[in-house]
């Protein structure tokens, strides 16, 4: 039986994971992801299955019985990395879901009809190289060693330099793709960031939809200046033209034609950073999230414009560069029907939503059919310390991914789950 208990305890063990103790810090490709990684390894060998790591760094677990030689696997998982100060549950539910499924099917020694693998996939969050996913897109062989050489963190390190100082190799990063031909469906349990669940005290979620992400680093180069001896009108005051773009990309984000769109600023750094200098340079993150593939050049191309637009009104020159670029991703109807089907026969109340967020099982989606279970995040909180699932919920959100998965496997449930 799938154990809450299990679930809370390895919940609150993957917490301890953290470089801050307000919220949770373990980024990726830190020394603390992969300890995490370790823990899951070790934790999957004990339950007797096969267990490697990939040259991404995902650790993959697998669950073979006899009479399932030789037929494409069934896949689950979510990731193990954090943003920095962020939740206990982002990426671990998935992880611990998959860990709980393992130790039932193994405790049972239970006979399934497809191999199943259970994946803690790393460098999902985008939040310290911009770009998110990297783990699943390595799987996916959307990932070259090239690109990781261009993705720089705030310190100024890269993601093959990150990689490199845990023991990974960048340039072997091609080995990590599977061939589609060995996957038969993926499913995630995340939780959904958002409020739409908890809004209709409904139980869980099934997501039709993933949000595409674009992402920029913007410069803007002006001239430091004494605060009392320069005259408003002699200034090249980098920080007012940055505050002019970000107001201009607020203002455009929620123009009638661009429903939909999200746009933040959620990093900036200035220099020299004192209260009597003029601002002499300013760089800032800008993440783009729209659930329209349709629109994204428009969009793309309008906000490249709005970033350059301000730069020489006052004397400030600006640049960007795109440091992150996922698509927006339609998942499996049919996959969609069976976890509803599933859920339907437990009685547990679900609705059809689109997630806001990004998450592995888009990326995932070019190597299988995936699926997206969520579980309600109290008050649509995520990103931060106050980050809340119940574990009732968590719980719920288990047995559906479990049922869900015996249903793709082609057997009728053999356990009270
Ligand atoms: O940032 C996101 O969309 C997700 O949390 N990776
Ligand atoms: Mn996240
Ligand atoms: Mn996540």
């Amino acid at each position: 039986m799938v154990s809450l208990t299990n679930i809370r305890k390895e919940i609150e063990h993957f917490a301890n994971y953290s470089t801050t103790s307000v919220g949770v810090s373990r980024i990726a490709y830190s020394k603390l992801e992969r300890d995490s990684h370790e823990y899951f390894s070790e934790y999957m060998t004990r339950l007797g299955l096969s267990v490697w790591r990939d040259s991404a760094g995902n650790t993959i677990a697998e669950y073979r019985t006899k009479n399932a030689d030789g037929t494409p696997c069934l896949a689950t998982g979510s990731h193990l990395d954090s943003v920095p100060k962020g939740g206990r549950f982002d990426g671990i539910v998935g992880v611990v879901a998959a860990m709980e499924i393992a130790r039932v099917l193994s405790e049972s020694q239970t006979q399934l009809s497809k191999p199943w693998r259970f994946i803690a996939f790393c460098a999902e969050e985008g939040a310290r190289f911009g770009q998110a996913c990297n783990g699943s897109r390595a799987i996916a062989g959307l990932t070259e060693a090239h690109h990781l050489d261009a993705l720089v963190d705030e310190t100024g390190i890269s993601m093959s330099e990150a990689m490199r100082a845990i023991g990974l190799d960048p340039e072997q990063i091609a080995e990590s793709k599977w061939n589609p031909d060995d996957c038969a469906g993926f499913l995630e349990l995340h939780i959904e960031q958002g409020r739409e669940i908890e809004a209709e005290s409904l139980d869980l979620g099934i997501v039709n939809v993933i949000s595409g992400s674009e992402r920029f680093l913007v410069t803007v180069l002006g001239e430091p200046a004494h605060s009392g001896g320069t005259p408003m009108h002699l200034r090249r005051d980098s920080l007012l033209t940055a505050a002019k773009i970000i107001v201009s990309l607020d203002e455009y984000s929620r123009k009638p034609e661009n429903e939909g769109v999200r746009i933040t600023v959620g990093r900036l750094k200035t220099l020299p950073g004192s209260i009597t200098t003029v601002p002499g340079w300013v760089e800032f993150s800008v993440d783009v999230r729209d659930f329209d593939s349709n629109r994204r050049s428009r969009i793309s191309e309008e906000v490249t414009e709005i970033i350059c637009d301000p730069g020489e009104e006052n004397g400030t020159k600006v640049t960007f560069e795109q440091i992150g670029n996922t698509h927006a991703m339609a998942l499996d109807q049919e996959i969609i029907d069976l976890i509803q089907a599933v859920a339907n026969e437990h009685s547990i109340r679900t609705k059809v939503l689109p997630s806001g967020a990004s998450h592995d099982c888009q990326i995932m989606e070019h190597v299988t059919s995936t699926g997206l279970i969520f579980v309600p995040s109290v008050g649509g909180h995520s990103h931060m310390p106050s980050e809340f699932s119940s574990f009732e919920s968590i719980h719920a959100g288990v047995r559906l991914l479990f049922a869900s998965l015996f249903r793709m496997d082609g057997i009728s449930l053999s356990l009270r789950i």
